[in-house]
């Protein structure tokens, strides 16, 4: 039984990117990546404490949130990480975006594996950099990498790699074989690794642990940009507080420089109720992954004997739906006339898929899947 924290809240005139897109429209919009809980009850309080105080002034990156972030890494992935590392960013996106920018000249390439959050497959032209996509492959009921195709499309002019660790939307966590496979090509190739590590916080299957790519091995720690963020685990992507972690002073230097002048420092809010999310004491953390599992669940169950395929993610709490046999091109039209809004594949490089955001109440989930059963159970199929 969880609490009444996972209970549903009406977001409607709040200004919510995700309930605004069908407003006016009884549309459930199960579509971008927040959740529909309020953050944890420490978070909110350490926030109205804060607020307290009444003077909103420019504000530093407070040492204590450094210190918290440093432990948690310690304590949850046995990972040392120093304070020099730190570069605070306004969101995850601009960490991508910087990191195609920070690495190699305007011509030289980013290697990504589709389908994939959009942004990666934005950044690099916003860089000037040559995109090359390898698609990963469904292996049944899991996607996974097809390592040859990988190292076979790396050209003399790539230099960085985007990884997506947990894979957002595909619901892997990488296992340790993986990214060791991932880490030779990276090293024969000479390639920076930029790994986005945002859901790395919302393992679902029991027994998994989060191998943050860059603590795979300390000299190849010096090619890695990490990048993190409180705002998915404890839902607070409204506050805008992101870091990257960049060992090498060089690369940080670089990546700093390309910041200079452009991209804000993180807001007031964002810090204190990042501090508060990493020093939190996982109660409200381990309700949601129940109740996460629970959505992942009935996800399964609905979706079992259905034309329709679900992969069910290790991590995230994102689903990923391929839903080519009702339309190869753009299915989405067809939920959202049943009234369910989902992410489009297009966007992630794969026409004809959808993405499902599980991150809402249970009843929400329950509603959204009684709505999709013309789709999931065709009369006659
Ligand atoms: C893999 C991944 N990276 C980054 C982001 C967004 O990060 P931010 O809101 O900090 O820019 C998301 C949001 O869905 C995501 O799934």
């Amino acid at each position: 039984m969880t609490s009444a924290a996972f209970d549903f809240i009406d977001r409607t005139d709040t200004a919510s990117l995700k309930w605004d897109k069908y407003r006016g429209r009884d549309i459930l919009p199960l579509w971008v990546a927040d959740m529909d809980f309020a953050a944890p009850p420490a978070v909110l309080a350490a926030i109205g404490e804060r607020l307290q105080h009444g003077v909103l002034g420019y504000t530093n990156p407070p040492d204590s949130l450094v210190e918290a972030v440093i432990e948690y890494a310690r304590a949850h992935y046995g990972w040392a990480i120093e304070a020099d590392w730190f570069v605070w960013l306004p969101g995850l996106v601009q960490g991508l975006n910087l990191a195609c920018r920070a690495v190699g000249q305007a011509g030289d390439a980013v290697l990504t594996a589709t389908p994939v959050y959009p942004p990666f497959l934005r950044a690099p032209g916003l860089a000037e950099r040559e995109l090359i996509t390898v698609p990963l492959e469904d292996k049944g009921d899991y996607w996974g990498w097809d390592f040859a195709k990988l190292e076979a499309a790396i050209t003399p002019a790539t230099r960085l790699l985007l990884l997506c660790h947990p894979h957002n939307p595909v619901g892997r966590a990488w296992s340790r074989l993986e990214l060791d496979t991932l880490l030779c090509i990276a090293r024969r190739h000479n390639l920076v690794v930029c790994s986005d590590e945002i859901h790395c916080d919302l393992l679902l299957d029991d027994g998994l642990q989060h191998t943050p790519f860059a603590n795979l091995d300390p000299e190849f720690a010096h090619q890695t940009i990490t990048l993190l963020a409180p705002s998915k685990t404890w839902n607070l992507p409204g506050l805008g507080c992101s870091l990257a972690l960049i060992p090498d002073p060089a690369l940080r230097a670089r990546f700093r420089r390309e910041m200079a002048g452009l991209v804000p420092s993180v807001n007031l809010f964002g810090y204190i109720a990042a501090e508060a999310a990493y020093r939190d004491d996982g109660r409200w953390h381990a309700e949601l992954l129940d109740v996460l599992r629970v959505n992942r669940a009935l996800l399964a169950d609905a979706f079992a004997g259905s034309p329709l395929k679900l992969t069910i993610p290790q991590a995230t709490y994102l689903a990923w739906v391929d839903a080519r046999s009702i339309d190869a091109e753009n299915p989405l039209p067809q939920f959202e006339a049943l009234g369910v809004g989902l992410s489009d594949g297009r966007d992630f490089g794969f026409p004809g898929y959808l993405r499902l955001n599980f991150g809402c109440p249970t009843a929400t989930l329950q509603q959204a899947l009684e709505r999709m059963k013309p789709l999931l159970h065709p009369v006659g199929s």
